[in-house]
């Protein structure tokens, strides 16, 4: 049992025995006659990792990537490589890091992520060809009805070209779906669908198929989890899509559920997801869940033992539903760290508990696996029994 440890006099932490690597480093703190600081960590790389207990099981397991971690943090990148067997880039592969100009493409960041991945055999999502946010400040007056076409068929052609050969999938449309919108068919009116209609979605599933034919084309949505209103719309108006694409001969091969969940939500979870990944299913469609996180916001308690139980088990939960469905493939949870999560971002106005950082991902502030990380890890094997 490898001993991985907070030691409170050195502040030798478990990011610098990772961070050196060094046995010697590592004898020393752990020899140490004081009391430890807390409970030394588990093993949990080699057979003990996340990556072997999804492969028992006929999966793939990984993160969210954040490109800046990736050339900074040494103890960050080293769990990637302990932990995942398929990574996603959390940013490096939108338009709005893709392309600086309506003639420009600048791959640095995505060339860091897919260098990094091939370099450790380790499989990779692309992540997203046509989506309504995070779009480049030019593209509103650039791109028109009349040469939409032209600019999505071209970045398509150019960033999938690019890596040919290298992904194993990508979500080429991304949350193309929102009844609230009030159009036919109950499409979001984003920046594609006003200047194309909905057929900006057969133009981005053709162009990735012809760029790339072997790839594993995504539709990726989100609001599908929980047995409520809403969702039950959703889901409900999304299969209408995707038996329309699939009527065309629209190509289209997986389909991915994003598994934003939250902690101490009213709805459950069972039934609803079960028929939605069922009806996927007979459509001929892998199932990935492709940003997993847990949203903590409504717990209104602080105690932080408490919480990261309670987190565990919204984890657990929600994948001993999902993880039941045969055609689920791939497990993507949508960061590693507490210290990077989109939870803690942005304006803070509309939080339950605005001055209270989420404790929503696997590994804590300091890379110390949380009771969620061993849930994941055990989600896996319960599969097996399912
Ligand atoms: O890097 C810049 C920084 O230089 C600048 O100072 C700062 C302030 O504007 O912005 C930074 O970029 C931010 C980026 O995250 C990196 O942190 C962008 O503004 C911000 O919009 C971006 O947010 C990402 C968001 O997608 C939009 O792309 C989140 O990290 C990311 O977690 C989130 O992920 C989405 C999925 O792609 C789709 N499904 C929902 C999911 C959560 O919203």
């Amino acid at each position: 049992m490898k001993d991985h440890a907070r030691n409170s006099s050195s502040n030798l932490t478990r990011r610098d025995l990772l961070r050196t690597g060094s046995a010697a480093l590592a004898a020393s703190v752990l020899s140490t006659p004081l009391a430890w600081a807390a409970a030394s960590d588990a093993d949990i790389t080699g057979r003990n990792s996340l990556k072997a207990h999804a492969h028992k099981h006929g999966l793939l397991t990984g993160f969210a990537v954040n490109v800046h971690l990736l050339r900074t943090d040494p103890v960050y990148t080293r769990i990637l490589t302990e932990q995942a067997s398929i990574l996603v880039p959390e940013l490096a592969l939108k338009w709005v890091a893709l392309r600086p100009a309506p003639d420009k493409f600048d791959f640095t960041d995505a060339d860091t992520f897919v260098d990094f991945a091939h370099k450790h055999k380790i499989k990779l999502r692309g992540h997203t060809l046509a989506w309504h946010e995070s779009i480049p400040s030019w593209f509103e007056a650039t791109v028109t009805k009349e040469n939409a076409r032209h600019f999505l068929e071209e970045h398509i052609a150019t960033v999938v070209g690019r890596y040919k050969g290298k992904m194993q999938s990508w979500d080429v449309v991304n949350e193309a779906i929102l009844p609230k919108d009030k159009q036919p068919g109950g499409f979001r009116d984003s920046p594609w669908y006003k200047r194309l209609g909905p057929e900006y979605i057969d133009i981005a599933f053709r162009a990735a198929r012809q760029a790339d034919p072997k790839l594993i084309l995504t539709y990726n949505d989100y609001g599908v989890e929980y047995d409520n209103e809403e969702d039950g719309e959703r889901r409900k108006v999304i299969l209408e899509f995707l038996r329309s694409l699939k009527t065309k001969g629209v190509p289209l091969d997986a389909v991915g559920i994003q598994s934003h969940i939250k902690a101490g939500s009213p709805s459950t979870i069972g039934k609803g997801l079960r028929e939605y990944m069922a009806a996927v299913r007979e459509m001929g469609l892998q199932i990935y869940l492709t940003e997993l996180d847990v949203n903590e916001d409504d717990l209104a308690y602080n105690d932080v033992a408490k919480r990261d139980e309670t987190i565990a088990a919204t984890y657990r939960d929600f994948l001993n539903v999902a993880l039941a469905e045969p055609s689920v493939k791939d497990l993507l949870i949508w960061g590693v760290g507490d210290s990077h999560t989109w939870l803690n971002d942005g304006p803070t106005h509309h939080r339950k508990q605005p001055n209270r950082p989420q404790r929503s991902l696997p590994f804590d502030n300091d890379y110390r696996p949380k009771p969620a990380f061993f849930a994941i890890r055990d989600a896996f094997d319960h599969r097996a029994k399912a």
